[in-house]
This record gives structure tokens, C-alpha cells and sequence, in this order.
């Protein structure tokens, strides 16, 4: 089941460029956000030590790094995720089970090595970039979004995962085909009467909470907001609705 406290469930893209400005929305969030996602945009541009700024200031990193390769290269990489004390990352789930396995054991044999805590694996399935006529047309599937996106949960847990990224759209037939214990986390979350930027399925924080996500990932309605932390208040509160 998800965590009771909002605190424990709201994580906050740093889509930024430098480690300068994320330390920046970290220092002004700290307290009540405890956890960030850091993805391909910071950590290419900084590396490790982001990781570590947000942990040295005592919050949680969730790593949206989407590994997708050979079992082999996906398990070294998960080995150095888990060694960075990330407490969540991630893999695209097309990559297979066998590639999805190495992920799960590759962070579980390292967290026994390093004597640290296993991190939750989680898959994408289908971007939420990819509609049916893309999904058919470029990439070759023929089922529709929701029935791709299932196949690719199931298989997910069959290989050990923790759970997969689901938008506020799949969120409840995810959770009904895959129980209660599975870990569901959704952005595209948009708090009542805000930008829905470039997403296009959204859901407010009360309704992506009540319909069974256990982490929401928000990052401009709170990174842009004039006052991040009074932006950050609110979303809490909505989900605490
Ligand atoms: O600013 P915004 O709230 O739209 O940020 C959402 C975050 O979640 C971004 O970091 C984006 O890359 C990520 N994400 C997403 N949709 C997905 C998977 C990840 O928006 N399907």
C-alpha cells in the first residue's frame, strides 16, 4: 500500500542544468520534500555529485536514468546506482525480462555486497510520448497503449521488479492487474488550476493520490513557481485531500 504521509510520496523533478540551481530548490524544499528525481538532463551534466548534494542536504533520490541495454551492461549500471544510495531508479521494460532480472539482482547483490539498502527498481513502459498510432506505425505494436502498457507491467513483475512509472491515465488498471503491493509512480501531475505545460494526461495531486499512486513526480508547477516551497505546501495539501 502507498505511504500514509504526502511527504513520503511527493517527489520533485530537478530539471535543471547545473548543480548550482538544483541545490538551490533543494535547500528552499527541504523538510517538507524529502524525495528528488534526478534524470538524464542534471545527471549528464553533473554526475554523481548531484546525487550527493541532494543527499547531503538529507532527501532521497530517485535516478530516472531509463537504462536500457544488454543484461550485463544494465547490471553493472544498477550495481552503481545502488552504491550511490539512490532509493529508487529505473529501466525501460522493452528491454526484456532477462534485462529487467539483471537490473533486480544486480541491485540486490549489490546492496547485500555494500552492506547498504536495495533500491526499488522500476520500468517505463510506454511513453507517455507514444500514442497508438506511433506505438503501431514506428515502433511495430499492434495492441493498443493500455494493453501494451499491462503486458510490459506484468512482465516487469515477473522479473523481480518493484513496479513500473504509469501516467494518472493507467494508474487504475495497473493497480488492478497488479494488486496493492506494487509500486506506482505517476507524473504528469498538475495541481487544480495550474499549467498543464507539454503533458497531456494529467491528473491533480488529490486524484493521482486517490487513485492508487504511491509516488507522484511533479517538477514545474514547483520548480517554477515563484515561491517553490508555498508551491510544494499546496501540492501536499492536495494530496492529503
Ligand atoms: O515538469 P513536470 O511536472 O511535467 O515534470 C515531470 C517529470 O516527469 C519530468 O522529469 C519528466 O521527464 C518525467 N516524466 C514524464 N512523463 C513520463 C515519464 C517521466 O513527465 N511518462
Amino acid at each position: 500500500m502507498a505511504p500514509r504521509d504526502p511527504r513520503d510520496r511527493l517527489i520533485v523533478a530537478l530539471d535543471v542544468d547545473t548543480p548550482a540551481q538544483a541545490d538551490r530548490l533543494v535547500e528552499r524544499l527541504e523538510g517538507p520534500v524529502r524525495h528528488f528525481k534526478i534524470g538524464s538532463q542534471l545527471f549528464t551534466a553533473a554526475g554523481p555529485a548531484a546525487v550527493e548534494a541532494v543527499q547531503k542536504r538529507g532527501a532521497e533520490v530517485f535516478l530516472d536514468l531509463k537504462f536500457h541495454d544488454i543484461p550485463n551492461t544494465v547490471a553493472g549500471a544498477a550495481r552503481e546506482a545502488t552504491r550511490l544510495g539512490v532509493f529508487m531508479f529505473n529501466v525501460h521494460a522493452s528491454g526484456g525480462r532477462a534485462m529487467m532480472k539483471a537490473a533486480a539482482d544486480g541491485a540486490a547483490v549489490a546492496a547485500r555486497e555494500l552492506a547498504v539498502r536495495r533500491p526499488l527498481v522500476v520500468a517505463v513502459t510506454v511513453l507517455t510520448s507514444l500514442d497508438r498510432v506511433a506505438l503501431h506505425r514506428e515502433v511495430g505494436i499492434a495492441s493498443s497503449v493500455e494493453g501494451h502498457v499491462l503486458h510490459l507491467a506484468e512482465l516487469a513483475r515477473d522479473a523481480g521488479l518493484d513496479g513500473t512509472v504509469a501516467s494518472p491515465n493507467e494508474i487504475a488498471a495497473v493497480r488492478r492487474s497488479l494488486g496493492p503491493g506494487w509500486v506506482i509512480v505517476t507524473p504528469g501531475v498538475r495541481p487544480a488550476g495550474s499549467a498543464a505545460d507539454d503533458q497531456s494526461r494529467i491528473a491533480t495531486p488529490e486524484a493521482a493520490a486517490r487513485a492508487g499512486a504511491h509516488y507522484l513526480v511533479v517538477g514545474r508547477p514547483i520548480t517554477g513557481a515563484p515561491d517553490p516551497a508555498k508551491a510544494a505546501a499546496a501540492v501536499l495539501a492536495e494530496m492529503a485531500a
